[in-house]
């Protein structure tokens, strides 16, 4: 294969990382790839798709996706849109011979999630879902400490996903604050929250104790188009629009393990922009990860004198999982960002198509966002009955 044609659709603000990743794709783990040609990005509004085009050096822009699926030229696509639309546009890109992204959480009902699955398991394509974090180096690390036992007995995992792209009252009305309970929060950032949950600690059980709240019940609509999700503000008299999801979510867990693990969610954290971060703590050993500190661990074990004991900061170094050569400076202290999950995770997208296995994971498959959103589902039918246990199936 000489050439390898991608294209992205949605050119919000994951949209836009999208494309820099696949543009950035080739230059890590010295891969024998063929030439990655950046196509076309769709954009319901055409300037942000002109814009991203642009930026990013892709050949073409449009306001209709349905372009893309109608290009034979397109080998790859990214599928980066509101979650409603990610069932209708997967399917009819698969129809077409496409291999396709889809962003997390697969898609904004169960009933669509299975049928996803079922697309999936039909599908002679590659297929893979938008869950970066399982690309992040510290959270590897802890991953793979996990498995190695070195916190001897597991006694608690606890878990935030704490974003402030809410907080503000006068952040305009969109697609993220509309839709059921339990699509707000916790669809949002609790469900990259659960999935790193399980990519460290294995799979979950049951859950219990679930919460879900609306705190600000209204926000004012805005003319024209609203992306990004942050820093957009209504000022002055505007009809108001209700929200109908959740801005804050908490739930109690049980591991198969049996470890208990507690979570909580936002997206009105104020003074929290981007907040994951999590905590094992075992008998021998703790560790710790916080996305805003990304280029480091928290660890405390049993190794040293006694009286140096205490938590210490493990930067992130070519030992940890994804680094070396995933990075072009990769040494402890360059630190590393979101935007390089994006990119390992396209690099990953591109092996798996070219059928490339290197030791890199694939992508978590269509039929894993599925059971993801009957987790989703299971927390929230915990918060509709009172916090009662549900058990995931
Ligand atoms: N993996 C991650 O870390 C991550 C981060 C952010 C968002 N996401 C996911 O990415 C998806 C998009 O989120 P976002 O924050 O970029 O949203 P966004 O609102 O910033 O952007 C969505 C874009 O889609 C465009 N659009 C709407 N309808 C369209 C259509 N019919 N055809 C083409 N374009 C259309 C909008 O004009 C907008 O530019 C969601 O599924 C979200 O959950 C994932």
């Amino acid at each position: 294969m000489q050439q390898l044609s991608v294209a992205v659709i949605g050119a919000g603000m994951a949209g836009r990382t999208h494309a820099n990743a696949w543009r950035q794709a080739a230059t890590i783990y010295h891969a024998p790839f063929p030439h990655v040609r950046l196509a076309t990005i769709a954009d319901a509004y055409k300037p942000f798709a002109q814009s991203a085009a642009k930026d990013y050096g892709f050949e073409h822009a449009t306001d209709n996706w349905r372009d893309i699926v109608e290009d034979p030229s397109i080998d790859i696509v990214s599928i980066v849109v509101a979650n409603k639309l990610h069932r209708q546009m997967a399917q009819a890109l698969i129809e077409a011979g496409k291999h396709v992204l889809c962003e997390k959480p697969l898609t904004d009902t169960l009933e669509d999630a299975k049928a996803m699955a079922q697309l999936e398991a039909e599908a002679d394509v590659v297929t893979g879902l938008g869950y970066t974090y399982r690309r992040n180096p510290g959270i590897s690390q802890i991953a793979r400490m996990v498995k190695n036992g070195d916190f001897g007995t597991i006694n608690h995992f606890d878990a935030r996903y704490w974003c402030d792209y809410g907080a503000d009252p006068k952040t305009p009305i969109a697609w993220r604050y509309t839709g059921p309970m339990g699509s707000g929060a916790l669809g949002d950032v609790g469900s990259h929250l659960i999935d790193t949950a399980e990519y460290v600690m294995g799979p979950i059980r049951s859950v219990s104790g679930a919460r879900l709240t609306t705190v600000i019940n209204e926000r004012p609509q805005m003319d024209g188009v609203v992306a990004g999700g942050r820093g957009v503000s209504v000022d002055g008299p505007a009809k108001m629009s209700a929200v109908t999801n959740d801005d804050v979510a908490t739930f109690t867990a049980e591991f198969e393990t049996g470890v208990s693990g507690t979570f909580s969610c936002s997206r009105v954290a104020f003074g929290y922009p981007n907040a994951l971060m999590f905590n094992v703590i075992g008998t021998q050993a703790t560790a710790g990860f916080d996305m805003a500190r990304a280029g480091e661990i928290t660890v405390d074990d049993q190794s040293g004198p006694e009286h140096l004991r205490g938590q210490r900061r493990v930067l992130v170094n070519p030992e940890f999982p994804y680094f070396k050569d995933g990075s072009s400076m990769a040494f402890a202290g360059v630190g590393f960002t979101q935007i390089d999950q994006f990119t390992i995770q396209a690099h990953a997208f591109i092996q798996q198509v070219l059928g490339i296995d290197d030791g890199l994971p694939k992508l978590p498959s269509f039929a894993h966002g599925y059971r993801s959103m009957r987790i989703q589902q299971a927390i929230a039918r915990s918060a509709a009955d009172g916090g009662a246990s549900v058990e995931i199936i």
